[in-house]
């Protein structure tokens, strides 16, 4: 493939953090570098606390069990989001209710979530599709209107806002993902951000395993011991030390993506105009990081032949989120809260492009062999 789909992207400073986690020889978790990538996680997105995690995953089943579902509880969530969303849910026994989503942004539809709310309703997971905030004041004020929890899934949603506020810093948690995809990263990766001030300390118990140990390291007990259910969320230090490398430019990488973004934007307003696509819609509300370039085909005919097409062209397009209320896990163990028309159909429709750091040399080139595909379909 000569424009593959993602390639990762490295600041160059990683192996000099890794030889330096390799020299401190402290490679199990919560050294120095995770130290420094919580405290600018804290600081940047301004949640009370931040804990890395091996993966958004991780950090999702540490949401579950920290807004205790119990089996039979119902989490509201799009059906249109990662597995992960649900899974961490479905681990618990609780019974994720999907809501359909917005047509502009593909997030979930505020105005659809107070129908699906039901007495066993215990919370809401806002997923910020592709970094674009979800309708975060409507949704905070029906979970305080229905004393729901609010997590918000911000995967792809790192350096992105909503009304000024970063994401991850709203709900009462909020996850992210340092997946290679991703546009800060460790290979896998994940933080869990905590802002309710009664889920703090039992956070830090659920990711040691179930033990007081982090108490124990601040003096707060004379000793540790089993306290809870946890399990082992915590990445060593080589991973922090490489996600460190990341952070530190991460101003930088998030411009560059933009300018990738908006020449993408600009150069397919024509098609738009000519109703050959749809571009992605970013409301004024929120400030986004550029994680994702996509567009909306005609319809799924259209769209599979179009990604067909470029794959012979060498370029690496691919689909996102099959539905899901519509797979095995999601018919067995989750429930629609009504027919789910706009997921259907952009799920059906749309298509990621190429977005990575790099890939500012081929973007001429790129961006002609796309219009070329659109107008030979
Ligand atoms: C919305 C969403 N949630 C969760 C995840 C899982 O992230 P991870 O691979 O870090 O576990 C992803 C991954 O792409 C995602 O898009």
């Amino acid at each position: 493939m000569d424009i593959p789909f993602n390639k990762p992207y490295m600041t160059g400073k990683e192996l000099w953090f890794l030889s330096q986690a390799h020299a401190k020889g402290h490679l199990s978790g919560d050294g120095t570098f995770t130290k420094n990538c919580a405290a600018w996680l804290e600081q940047r997105i301004g949640c009370r606390k931040a804990l890395l995690t091996h993966s958004c995953t991780a950090a999702l089943e540490m949401s579950a069990i920290l807004a205790d579902v119990k089996p039979g509880d119902e989490v509201i969530m799009p059906s249109f989001t990662f597995v992960s969303t649900a899974n961490a849910f479905v681990l618990r026994g609780a019974v994720p209710v999907f809501v359909d989503i917005r047509p502009d942004t593909l997030n979930v539809d505020e105005t659809k979530i107070e129908a699906a709310i039901t007495p066993r309703t215990r919370a809401i997971v806002a997923v910020h599709y592709a970094g674009v905030g979800c309708e975060m004041d409507s949704i905070m004020d029906i979970a305080r209107k229905h004393k729901l929890l609010v997590i918000e899934d911000a995967a792809q949603g790192i350096m992105s806002a909503y009304k000024g506020h970063p994401l991850g810093s709203i709900g009462h948690m909020a996850t992210l993902s340092f997946h290679e995809t991703k546009n800060l990263i460790s290979g896998e990766g994940g933080a869990l951000l905590v802002n309710a001030p009664q889920f703090l300390e039992r956070a830090e118990i659920i990711r040691e395993k179930g033990t007081n140990r982090s108490q124990f390291f601040r003096g707060q007990v004379d000793k540790y011991t089993w306290v809870d259910i946890g399990s082992s969320y915590l990445p060593g230090e080589i991973i922090a030390a490489f996600l460190w490398a990341q952070m530190e430019d991460a101003d930088a990488i998030t411009k560059r993506r933009l300018d990738l973004w908006k020449i993408y934007h600009d150069w397919f307003a024509p098609l738009e105009k000519a109703g050959k696509v749809r571009r992605p819609i970013v409301p004024a509300t929120c400030q986004h990081n550029a994680h994702m370039y996509y567009l909306l085909l005609p319809d799924l005919q259209r769209r599979t032949e179009f990604i067909a097409k470029l794959k012979e062209r060498g370029i690496g397009a691919v689909f996102h989120y099959v539905p899901l209320h519509d797979s095995p896990m999601g018919l067995k163990h989750c429930r629609a809260s009504a027919d789910l028309p706009v997921t259907r159909e952009m799920s059906d429709r749309l298509v990621r492009l190429p977005l990575w750091l790099g890939l500012e040399d081929h973007m001429v080139d790129t961006i002609h062999q796309i219009t070329d595909t659109i107008g030979s379909l």
